[in-house]
């Protein structure tokens, strides 16, 4: 049984506009404000996991590095008043890292993150009694890459199970080391451009339709894969057994920010709870498009009770 999540990724502060529409290239467009929200890949699917779990005596734990500034207190403070234990939260000289975001009007966004002290969070920071075989690891793509790998293959020799994100994608040098990370991953959860730059980087072709891309992306890294597409639902292609598709409710997202967070958390989270991998689908599955509803990454990750009274009234009904 698993006894601890353990989210070692980026924690950031979130700058929000909402213009009319989102500027090209060269472009300034007007919003009338902005608003200040926690952010930050791997502390919002640690705050999506600590939120919906259905047992609270298996902590969640937040690993990764802010600065000595004012966004840091509050990233930190916000992670502790929703339940994560930020005791493993390093602080160094850096900025805090920062999001600057626009959304437009029909929820769609655009993002620059400036990593600053996510780029000092080391693999070294997991310690022996932090990684053991009742640990799940949990990781994005906002934290080095190369920490990244020695966290996951110190993971796995410990026989711990381990959960990627590979958000955002990589570029580059980060793009080219994607199978030395993936080698020590059990579940890989994408959405469908980062399953497109995966494939591509390890030459999965795309002859017969994602479902099939999907299962030949499971069986060459030997992994759980699971990939996220909006509105039109999630594929789970198991390393074993056929590919699953859920579908997903249909609603008129406000916010799709943190949408894939608040997934990947709760599959996390629900997975901690002892769930069977597809059932910590559905569950997570739900949590996204709920997530949706609200403005920010955070303000509509769902509590265990939420998810559940949605899940039985599109099951009544
Ligand atoms: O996934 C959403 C997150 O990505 C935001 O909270 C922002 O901080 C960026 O890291
Ligand atoms: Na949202």
């Amino acid at each position: 049984p698993h006894r601890r999540l353990l989210v070692f990724g980026s924690i950031n502060a979130d700058l929000v506009t909402s213009p009319d529409r989102l500027p090209s290239p060269g472009e300034t467009v007007l919003s009338p404000s902005y608003q200040m929200v926690n952010g930050g890949k791997g502390a919002n699917q640690a705050v999506a996991a600590a939120r919906s779990r259905i047992s609270v005596s298996n902590p969640v734990l937040m690993v990764g590095a802010v600065g000595r500034d004012a966004f840091a207190d509050q990233a930190v403070g916000d992670l502790q008043s929703n339940g994560v234990d930020v005791r493993y939260v390093a602080r160094t000289a850096s900025p805090t890292g920062c999001a600057f975001i626009a959304v437009d009007p029909s929820g769609e966004n655009m993002i620059t993150v400036a990593l600053g002290a996510n780029l000092d969070a080391q693999a070294t920071q997991l310690t022996m009694e932090l990684v053991t075989s009742g640990t799940i690891l949990l990781m994005q793509n906002e934290i080095p890459m190369s920490e990244a790998i020695k966290a996951a293959r110190q993971a796995r020799e410990a026989g711990a199970m381990t959960i990627l994100n590979l958000a955002p994608a990589p570029e580059g040098e980060a793009a080219a080391a994607i199978r030395d990370l993936l080698g020590s991953i059990d579940i890989l959860v994408v959405n469908e451009h980062e399953f497109a730059v995966v494939c591509q980087v390890l030459c999965i072709p795309d002859c017969d339709g994602p479902k099939a891309r999907v299962a030949a992306l499971s069986k060459d890294i030997g992994a759980d894969v699971v990939v996220t597409m909006g509105a039109s639902g999630t594929l789970l292609g198991p390393s074993s057994g056929p590919v699953v598709h859920k579908p997903a409710l249909a609603v008129a997202p406000v916010d799709t920010t943190g949408a894939g967070d608040t997934l990947t958390g709760v599959l996390a989270a629900s997975l901690l709870d002892g769930l069977p991998l597809e059932d910590a689908l559905t569950r997570a599955n739900r949590a996204e498009t709920l997530s949706c509803m609200a403005m920010g990454a955070r303000d509509g990750m769902p509590s265990a009770a939420a998810l559940d009274a949605s899940l039985m009234a599109t099951a009544a009904a």
